[in-house]
């Protein structure tokens, strides 16, 4: 499966060449990005690739009898590959095309609603993005099973020990974030797996945020299901991936019906198709799956551990510098963050922050981040948060302190 790939040497400035939109300038300043956390850039070769499509072998899949529509499928199944490969998937049957994270969590809960019954509890966090959330609300609601939410504590940490305890033999599924979008903590995803395996319970997680920052290998972490969306991972939007163990999957209850995820149709009755198409109804986002496998293919060729010693740099200078801020407190300070600095600043509300962040060129996001009730566990209305990819620079993280000096001075 998947092509064999030559690390290169990590370079940030030699990767930043590679994303067109990150010499753009912002009223004559230059952009500054940080706000990967909603979604990343796109290097070229990804652009290429969604070009290259459209001009050369526009086409649907598994349908035609024509060399385009062989090409597309080729391209497609390619990319599905691609994906398997580095997510380490047992087979390529296991990795189901979404429009998302959020697409691939529903799927999940849609089928769960059917398997669970009233006595039955799903275990979420406090730390979930709506998405994971308002899913197993209405999962729980159709089917007459409990939610229960596992505390974090003040820092943003998972309470580990009501975690433990909240867990029992009528815990049938888990559902947790690798990384919390709106704090960057990082949850032990392998550790909570194993304890959820320990009830028998079936294990989501909720990869949107942790698959660009840390290497991902299904198999080890444990879990039955693992989500995630092509457009955090240097992809387009519109696609994403849901992967789920064959075993599990070949037992849940497919969400969408159409074409191509049959295998034998009457007036009367149809009966399912194999695995993945069975969860593809109709026609899929070829040219994004595809987009997406490239961006993989790419992302695969870095050198993964300079990658995240980079981006540990730049949490730990971004956290440094907002310690020494006066006037500025750090929402989420668990021991182990990636990727997101979220804070308040006691003068000015997180929505004029961003504001002035932009005049100055400087692109965050504020509000509740999609996490409303995370915010209310932890006092906020909402945060401004900065959040960063592997190609932002310690520059970068030192431009944002000096435009919050002024932001400061404006609001003050
Ligand atoms: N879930 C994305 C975010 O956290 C959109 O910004």
């Amino acid at each position: 499966m998947g092509a064999v790939i030559n690390k290169q040497a990590f370079d940030v400035q030699a990767i930043r060449r590679q994303f067109p939109i990150l010499s753009r300038e912002i009223d004559g300043k230059p952009l500054v990005y940080l706000d990967n956390a909603a979604t990343t850039q796109k290097p070229q070769c990804v652009i290429d690739a969604l070009v290259d499509y459209y001009t050369t072998c526009n086409a649907n899949v598994h349908r035609g009898a024509h060399r385009l529509a062989d090409e597309a499928t080729q391209r497609y199944e390619q990319a599905r590959d691609t994906i398997a490969t580095f997510v380490n998937a047992a087979s390529r049957r296991e990795v189901i095309w979404t429009s998302g994270t959020t697409e691939s969590i529903n799927i999940v809960a849609i089928g769960a609603a059917q398997l669970l019954r009233e006595g039955d509890e799903v275990l979420v966090t406090q730390m979930e993005h709506h998405a994971n959330l308002v899913t197993w609300q209405q999962a729980c609601k159709r089917s007459g099973a409990k939610l229960v939410v596992c505390p974090i504590d003040e820092n943003g940490e998972l309470n580990l020990t009501a975690f433990g305890q909240l867990l029992n033999e009528r815990t049938r599924l888990v559902a947790f974030p690798h990384v919390s979008n709106a704090l960057g903590t990082v949850n032990p995803v392998k550790d909570l797996c194993q304890q959820a395996k320990a009830v028998n319970a079936w294990v989501l997680v909720d990869g949107a945020q942790g698959i660009a920052h840390e290497p991902v290998d299904v198999q080890d972490l444990g879990c039955d299901f693992y989500a995630f969306s092509g457009h955090k991972l240097f992809g387009p939007t519109g696609i994403g991936v849901l992967w789920g163990r064959e075993s599990v999957l070949a037992e849940w209850p497919v969400w969408q019906t159409g074409g191509e995820m049959i295998a034998t149709v009457t007036y009367e009755r149809a009966i399912w198709g194999e695995l993945p198409g069975r969860f593809e109804a109709g026609t899929p986002n070829i040219a994004d799956a595809i987009g997406m496998g490239k961006a993989v293919e790419w992302f695969s060729a870095l050198d993964m551990p300079a990658v995240m010693a980079h981006e540990r740099a730049l949490i730990e200078s971004a956290t440094e510098q907002a310690e020494a801020f006066e006037g500025l407190r750090i929402v989420g300070t668990a021991r182990n963050k990636v990727g997101v600095l979220s804070f308040v600043l006691d003068e000015g509300h997180p929505a004029d922050v961003g504001f002035l962040l932009d005049r100055q060129g400087i692109a965050i996001r504020t509000g509740h981040h999609c996490a409303e009730p995370l915010m209310g566990r932890l006092g906020v209305p909402g945060t401004a948060r900065a959040s960063f990819a592997l190609y932002n620079t310690l520059e970068e993280v030192g431009a944002l302190f000096t435009a919050l000096q002024k932001v400061r001075n404006l609001l003050g």
